[in-house]
């Protein structure tokens, strides 16, 4: 940094995702002065590509589901097709509103915002367009990109998410590459609206860092939806012609299809920004930070999807508002990725949080016990017509250690799971608590009852 350079503000955040722009807003409450640069759009991907968009189209392919199966609950409707121009306009509409909020709070907020591509040029200094913002403090927050794999060009009929996004017209078949969580998302979407769906996954399951038993319930709950799942299933390469495209695996079979979605990560967008030059150590493209998100330089921090972990953007706010705090004194607690809750929105739904019975059998060896309470026992989820399960993991006459549910709208119920993990509740904690009934939360409420010794509706 030139010794002449004067600091223009305290907080110069690069990058207005959820990470960014949680960090300047809080920043900006907190009295600091703040400068937020965004090259792109107000919100980031998942605002604009990712999150809002997607859970959009969840949602229409919910109503779709229901209008196709609406004889299983005596109401006569037909489902004539899916206009995926008016499905666009829908999830337009629902981001627009949001980008508008966002973009009033950030200029209601004291916060200076700043368009255009911002490149970092020593520790406390992002140059953007002819300006150069000096900050006490830098806040790296650049978020990250869909992948592809080497040899495997995106283009025509090879899209990722964010070209699924742009379809004009449902394809007849789909080959979805990945079975995490973009891949099972997008497959349930794609089969709601009528395509033949095919996901292929290398590693033996599905949505693979989730408790084993979720992946076995969805994996059987799309078989029955009709999605055909290759496991343990490699991909080796793909061509295409103006009608078709063809992906082979490495066991030789060929699948061929209207589109290729490849869903098989999202890497850091850290490179040309200048951050190796001002000496940020970075790890295959990640930004290492220690629990206070601080990098290996000084005054540079790092938030989101850039520092290795859990890629959510909920993670991505936690860490923007725990830099703005820490930088203002408050001495806020770290973000710890254990007790963040993680859904994936596909139907049916997976949600969990805190420990796999195998993360807490490795921690605590045989003193972990588990319960698991069927969504048959519960009367919500029967009226909705959906199966799945509530399963804990605890110690042994001590803390539940992780929740894992499966089944149609069980996202929404991870909140009281949080609590339940994040406070290191006991069964006997929870079990006084009355939950509401009918509703698919008694169920969480019974497997409590479970783990305490005293189940209601459970056949054991
Ligand atoms: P992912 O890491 O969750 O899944 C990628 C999958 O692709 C893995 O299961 C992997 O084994 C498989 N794969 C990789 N190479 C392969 C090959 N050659 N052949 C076959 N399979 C292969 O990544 P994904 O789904 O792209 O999502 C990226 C990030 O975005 C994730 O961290 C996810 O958490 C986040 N995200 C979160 C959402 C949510 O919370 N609901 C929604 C969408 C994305």
């Amino acid at each position: 940094m030139p010794a002449d350079a004067e600091t223009t503000h305290d907080v110069v955040v690069l990058g207005g995702g959820s990470g960014g722009y949680a960090c300047a807003l809080r920043a900006a409450q907190l009295g600091l002065r703040v400068a937020l640069v965004e090259k792109d759009l107000l919100g980031g991907t998942c605002l604009h590509r990712g999150c809002i968009p997607t859970k959009a189209l969840l949602h229409a392919a919910e109503v779709a589901d229901s209008a196709r199966e609406s004889d299983r609950f005596g109401v006569r409707a037909t489902l004539e097709g899916i206009d995926l121009p008016a499905v666009t306009a829908y999830r337009e509409r629902v981001v627009s509103r949001l980008h508008q909020g966002l973009q009033g709070l950030v200029s209601r907020a004291d916060v200076e915002y700043v368009e255009g591509e911002g490149r970092l040029e020593d520790a406390r200094t992002v140059a953007v367009g002819g300006r150069r913002l000096v900050g006490r403090h830098v806040v790296l927050a650049t978020g990250s990109v869909a992948r592809t794999l080497p040899g495997l060009d995106l283009g025509g009929r090879v899209v990722t998410s964010d070209g699924a996004l742009g379809l004009d017209e449902v394809p007849g078949r789909v080959v979805v590459l990945g079975g995490g969580v973009i891949g099972v998302e997008f497959a349930s979407v794609f089969r709601s609206f009528g395509a033949d769906v095919t996901v292929v996954e290398a590693l033996p399951r599905l949505v693979a860092a989730e408790e084993p038993a979720s992946s076995a319930a969805l994996q059987r709950a799309f078989r029955k939806r009709g999605i055909a799942v290759r496991t343990d299933a490699r991909f080796a390469s793909a061509t295409q012609t103006d009608d078709e495209v063809t992906v082979r695996l490495e066991d030789g079979d060929e699948l061929v299809a209207d589109l290729l979605l490849v869903a098989v990560g999202r890497g850091p967008v850290t490179e040309g920004l200048g951050f190796e030059e001002a000496g940020v150590a970075t790890e295959r493209g990640f930004v290492v930070t220690d629990e206070r998100c601080r990098t290996s330089v000084d005054g540079i921090r790092a938030v989101g999807d850039i520092v290795p972990g859990l890629q959510l953007a909920h993670r991505g706010f936690a860490q923007g508002i725990f830099v703005a705090e820490d930088i203002a004194g408050l001495d806020p607690r770290p973000v710890v990725d254990s007790t963040i809750p993680r859904v994936t929105y596909s139907e049916p739904e997976v949600a969990s949080v805190g420990l796999t019975e195998e993360q807490a059998r490795d921690a605590h060896g045989d003193a972990v016990r588990t319960v698991e309470y069927p969504l048959g026992g519960n009367g919500r989820s029967q009226i909705l017509g959906t199966q799945g399960f509530v399963k804990l993991v605890a110690l042994d006459d001590g803390p539940v250690l992780g929740v894992h549910m499966v089944g149609s709208r069980m996202g929404e119920q991870v909140g009281e799971a949080q609590l339940v993990v994040g406070w290191e509740a006991h069964a006997a904690d929870v079990t006084p608590l009355v939950h509401a009934h009918p509703t698919q939360n008694e169920a969480l409420g019974e497997a409590h009852l479970a783990l305490a010794g005293k189940p209601l509706h459970a056949h054991n």
